[in-house]
């Protein structure tokens, strides 16, 4: 398959990727957390599509995108006055909710569960393809499984060129990791995934949260509810490894430093290719020839919009042994240190 790819700004791109979508067919999109591989959500042949064309098991369910909030009707079978408030004030906005599902949404879509995640993605690209085409969108990430979430049209294309019909290029997105996912059908909301929407930002919406104890500690024996929680997503090739100082975590003091440029020294006698993972204000202070940047500066939103191009890079350069300063666990940066322990297989030293 020859996959078309259109910048938002040409003129027929929307009509193309409406058909394509109503026709059943695959088209990647941006909205502001990560890209997305969409397809028609009430489709289960187009949902299988997706599975395929990512590679991705298919026990792992989707999260269906959609543009105006009453649209939340036709899919849940019911929408507690928690779920009301943080629509009222999270959406269009980088928050899924977890409901209980109704019929009209196949098993397909959900990886065989009663639930269903459900989104209002606020970049107006996605809105405008979901209104268009009229169809519910079901889309995850559009990487290959198991590879960094994409924040660029160019990432999509690389890792699903061939595998699907169109991508609609609306240049580099805007948070750069995914949607922070909240399930509200038990008695107390619990978050499944950090996100850019933190912990703190819901309770002082709406009291008491809990968070998915597998997700704090990755333990094998906890099963964390959000089914994709549970794969190594996110590895760069390498083989990365995060320091940290144990007395001041938040900070890059000169121990993590002198740890890394030893790290990444002894690696470089071995004929390895070493790289590091820093900011910008930091980064003179490495002897790495491969120096790969996570942004300007240490804050959160910096580091999210940075971090999944940043791990592509390592795979690009070929880095067979990579070393990453460790991040602040508060708000942002606990969704950040969630996805960069994944990419490391929660490989840390301390310092
Ligand atoms: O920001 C985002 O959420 C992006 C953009 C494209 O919207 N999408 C995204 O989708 O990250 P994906 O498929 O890569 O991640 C969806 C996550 C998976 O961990 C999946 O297991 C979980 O959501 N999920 C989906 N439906 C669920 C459900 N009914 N119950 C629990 N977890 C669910
Ligand atoms: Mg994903």
């Amino acid at each position: 398959m020859k996959t078309i790819i259109k910048k938002t700004t040409e003129n027929d791109a929307f009509s193309m990727a409406s058909d394509i979508l109503r026709n059943g067919g695959l088209v990647a999109f941006p909205t502001e957390t990560v890209y997305g591989l969409g397809g028609n959500a009430l489709d289960p042949r187009a949902s299988e599509k997706i599975y395929a064309a990512k590679g991705r098991p298919s026990d792992n369910p989707l999260i269906v995108h959609i543009a105006d909030r009453a649209d939340v009707a036709e899919l849940a079978s019911e929408i507690p006055p928690i779920a009301e408030k943080l629509m009222d004030r999270f959406w269009p906005g980088p928050m899924t909710i977890i409901f209980n599902k109704k019929d009209i949404v196949p098993k397909e879509t959900t990886g065989g569960l009663d639930t269903v995640a459900i989104r209002m993605p606020s970049h107006p690209d996605a809105a405008r393809l979901i209104r268009e085409s009229g169809v519910y969108i079901a889309a995850p990430s559009a990487n290959a499984s198991g590879r960094p979430s994409p924040s660029t049209a160019q990432h999509v294309e690389e890792d699903l060129s061939g595998r699907i019909d169109m991508i609609l290029d609306g240049g580099p997105v805007d948070i750069g990791i995914e949607s922070s996912i909240i399930d509200v059908t038990g008695d107390v909301p619990v978050i499944l995934r950090p996100g850019f929407i933190t912990r703190k930002d819901f309770s002082e919406l709406i009291g008491e949260v809990y968070i998915d104890p597998a997700i704090i500690k990755p333990d094998p024996t906890l099963r964390p509810k959000a089914p994709g929680m549970k794969y190594t997503h996110y590895a760069p090739k390498g083989s990365l490894t995060i320091i940290e100082d144990k007395a001041s975590p938040a900070e890059v003091t000169e121990n993590v430093i002198s740890t890394i440029n030893r790290l990444a020294a002894e690696a470089a006698a071995e004929g390895k290719k070493a790289a590091v993972l820093t900011t910008r204000d930091q980064a003179d202070k490495y002897s790495s020839e491969n120096i790969i940047l996570l942004g300007e500066g240490a804050s959160g939103e910096e580091v999210a919009k940075h971090l999944y191009s940043a791990l592509r890079e390592c795979d690009d350069i070929g880095a067979e042994l990579i070393y990453s300063e460790s991040f602040n666990r508060d708000e942002l940066g606990g969704a950040i240190m969630n996805r960069l322990l994944k990419a490391a297989g929660q490989k840390l030293i301390y310092v």
